[in-house]
């Protein structure tokens, strides 16, 4: 209740500047590690998780707030998008709130350190911590070549990852999404698969087309590379903006990706499909306007063996991740499962 009173006060400053803020108070570590709950404990990859609720890519591009995240409460993180270079993005404002809806808009355009300096915080984090962390690659804006950035990163980032995600989903560095096409993917997978040594997953975009997605569904389940794809991105899509009257309505006109809970709906669609159409041989990440335990539940019950966030810590503060622990821990119980693995694919309403 405090966040959001804090929340809508600050919603004229930039989106950016509070980022920022956020990120000084966690590198502090002013936040204390969480309840562990028993029946929320997953075993996947070979690794134990506390809970299978992580911190989504966007939030920590520079890996330099990972102990401080994990202190939040998540089960893992997901550091990046990391490219090669350091870049700057694209040009300011390019991050939007939509206070009627909890969701924003932006088109930061891949903005981070470079390789070398996420490595070297990742690094330092790996002297202390056993903490489970997930590395997003990208390509630079720059680069001419579709497929040599992520060659080149998966091979420097191995090593530290817990597992590796290829993000070809981001709707704001051109060619990204082209990636998702057939014989571009294909081409991705046949450059990048003889370095694989860890999990590996791929980030799609709700706005692929269904021939696209299929394709990635048959890749996945046949090609041993791939553990598993991360659903959804953002969305260029604003049709799930005009349900209701919008006050701010020149924003949801802003070039970018869309995300929070307007993105639930079609992530799931997404979810189900994708569950159905690989029979539930694939590892599912779920992503897309989670902001209570329910949204948590329903996701993993559609098939999600994993789910993320990160706009909902926008709008409701670092405390959310306790709260969503808390009930979905609670909705496994009521439910009568004995733990929050049994409800994967479950299906089962709330
Ligand atoms: C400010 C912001 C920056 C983001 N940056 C990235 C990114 O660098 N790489 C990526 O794969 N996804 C990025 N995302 C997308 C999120 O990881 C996530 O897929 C999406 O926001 C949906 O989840 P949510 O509704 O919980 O925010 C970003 C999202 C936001 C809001």
């Amino acid at each position: 209740m405090m966040f959001k009173t804090i929340s809508n006060l600050t919603n004229f400053i930039s989106p950016e500047l509070l980022h920022t803020f956020f990120l000084t108070t966690l590198k502090y570590s002013l936040f204390k590690k969480n309840t562990i709950y028993e029946n929320l404990r997953f075993k996947l990859l070979d690794r134990d998780f506390d809970n299978p609720l992580g911190l989504a890519a966007g939030f920590d591009k520079n890996a330099e707030v990972l102990d401080g995240s994990l202190a939040l409460g998540f089960g893992y993180l997901e550091a990046g998008t990391v490219t090669p270079m350091p870049q700057k993005g694209n040009p300011k404002p390019r991050v939007f709130k939509i206070p009627e809806f909890e969701a924003v808009i932006q088109r930061l355009g891949f903005n981070n350190d470079g390789i070398e300096i996420f490595l070297s915080n990742l690094k330092q984090f790996r002297l202390k911590s056993r903490g489970l962390v997930g590395v997003n690659i990208g390509k630079n804006k720059g680069s001419s070549d579709l497929y040599s950035d992520y060659t080149f990163l998966y091979q420097k980032v191995e090593p530290f990852a817990d597992y590796i995600t290829i993000n070809i989903s981001s709707p704001n560095t051109p060619g990204v999404r082209d990636l998702q096409k057939k014989d571009n993917f294909k081409k991705l997978i046949e450059k990048i698969s003889k370095f694989k040594k860890k999990p590996t997953f791929v980030k799609i975009s709700p706005d692929i087309s269904s021939s696209n997605l299929e394709n990635v569904c048959d890749l996945a389940l046949n090609e041993d590379f791939i553990d598993g794809l991360i659903l959804t991105n953002t969305t260029i899509s604003r049709d799930f903006l005009h349900s209701k009257p919008i006050k701010n309505s020149w924003k949801i006109f802003e070039d970018g990706g869309l995300s929070g809970p307007p993105l639930k709906k079609i992530t799931n669609e997404m979810i189900k499909k994708v569950y159905k159409q690989t029979k539930g041989k694939i590892i599912i990440i779920g992503v897309g306007g989670i902001s209570t335990g329910r949204d948590a539940f329903e996701k993993i019950s559609l098939g999600c063996s994993l789910v993320q966030l990160y706009t909902s810590l926008i709008y409701k503060g670092p405390n959310v991740v306790s709260k969503i622990l808390a009930e979905l821990s609670q909705l496994i119980k009521k439910k009568g499962l004995k733990n929050v693995q049994e409800l994967v694919g479950a299906n089962i309403d709330l």
